[in-house]
């Protein structure tokens, strides 16, 4: 069992990020195969919405509503004027809006006037799925986050703090004070960061951590240094070079010249603090769930 995983699915909410492409919807879809895997009634949400997530796992369109994606299994789909639909309704005993267009409407005139007030629907929605029970027990073990890049992600999670400083209306605070509660809860909630082996996204890495803990109190359990090209055997490798011609000569020397230039990237991730697991490039024409597993397998 690893313990890296054993640590995160120790929470109840895991948000993941990093810079955008290094790989979020891929390590959530993986995160909550493997918590499901373990028996875990696992949500997976999707904060952008843009379906990637759900189509790792070959699931149907993601939707506002949960919807089974495999045993133990759920996910839906954010979109920030259902959010307040929602919202609207339960808190505020608002009749509910049937058409996405007036919603649209409002939602738009609350944004521009509230700024903020996205965030804090997101980091709502995240802690109301935390607080839903079925009968006794809670509705989620875990949920996994889908979340924004690096840049976005404090925003969110800083959402309830934000709405507080802005409004000192009692019910609002109320109603903020416990989804911070959750979400800055080290023991509930998590961060774990996508990073790829390469400047930039390992510049975003150390940027965010070095940020995160101004804002919140919400910790970084893990970093997954994602795509990182594999060599299993370097003197193996080596051997083959030497011998091959042609193409696979020039191939093969390139794996390793890219494998080497990675390293350095590997080990400056590595010396940022939280645990770190590193995954290999993995060759797949489909990002399906076949492909999701490779990855999941990977992550163990
Ligand atoms: N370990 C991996 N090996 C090979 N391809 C990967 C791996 N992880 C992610 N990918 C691919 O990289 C691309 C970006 O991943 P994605 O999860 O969509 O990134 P993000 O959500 O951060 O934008 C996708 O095409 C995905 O299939
Ligand atoms: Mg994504």
């Amino acid at each position: 069992m690893s313990s890296f995983l054993d640590e995160l699915f120790s929470r109840r909410a895991l948000w993941v990020t990093g810079k955008g492409g290094t790989g979020k919807s891929t390590m959530a879809a993986a995160l909550a195969l493997l918590a499901s895997e373990r028996g875990l009634r696992t949500l997976l949400i999707d904060v952008e919405a843009n379906g990637d997530a759900a189509r790792f796992l070959d699931a149907g369109a993601a939707r506002y509503a949960a919807r089974q994606a495999g045993p133990h299994l759920f996910h839906l789909a954010l979109h920030p004027e259902e959010v307040l639909d929602e919202y609207l309704h339960v808190a505020l005993k608002v009749p509910r809006v049937r058409r996405f267009g007036p919603i649209k409407k409002v939602f738009e005139f609350i944004a521009n006037a509230a700024p903020g007030i996205k965030e804090v629907l997101i980091a709502g929605k995240v802690g109301f799925e935390l607080r839903a029970m079925d009968g006794s027990r809670p509705r989620w073990d875990l949920i996994v986050v889908d979340a924004a890049p690096a840049g976005q992600v404090i925003s969110h999670l800083r959402g309830p703090r934000t709405i507080q400083e802005m409004v000192d209306v009692g019910m609002i605070r109320n109603q903020t004070a416990w989804v911070r509660d959750l979400l800055e809860d080290p023991s509930t909630t998590g961060v774990v960061v996508v990073s790829l082996a390469e400047e930039m996204p390992v510049t975003e890495t150390a940027e965010l951590l070095a940020q995160l803990p101004k804002d919140v109190r919400t910790p970084v359990l893990g970093i997954i240094a994602n795509r990182v090209i594999a060599v299993p055997d370097e003197a193996e490798f080596q051997e083959v070079a030497s011998h091959a011609d042609g193409t696979v000569k020039e191939a093969t020397s390139l794996w390793l010249e890219l494998a080497h230039a990675e390293r350095p990237y590997v080990d400056q991730l590595k010396e940022l603090g939280p645990p770190t697991v590193v995954v290999p490039l993995i060759g797949f024409d489909r990002h399906d769930l076949a492909a999701t597993k490779l990855v999941a397998d990977a992550l163990k």
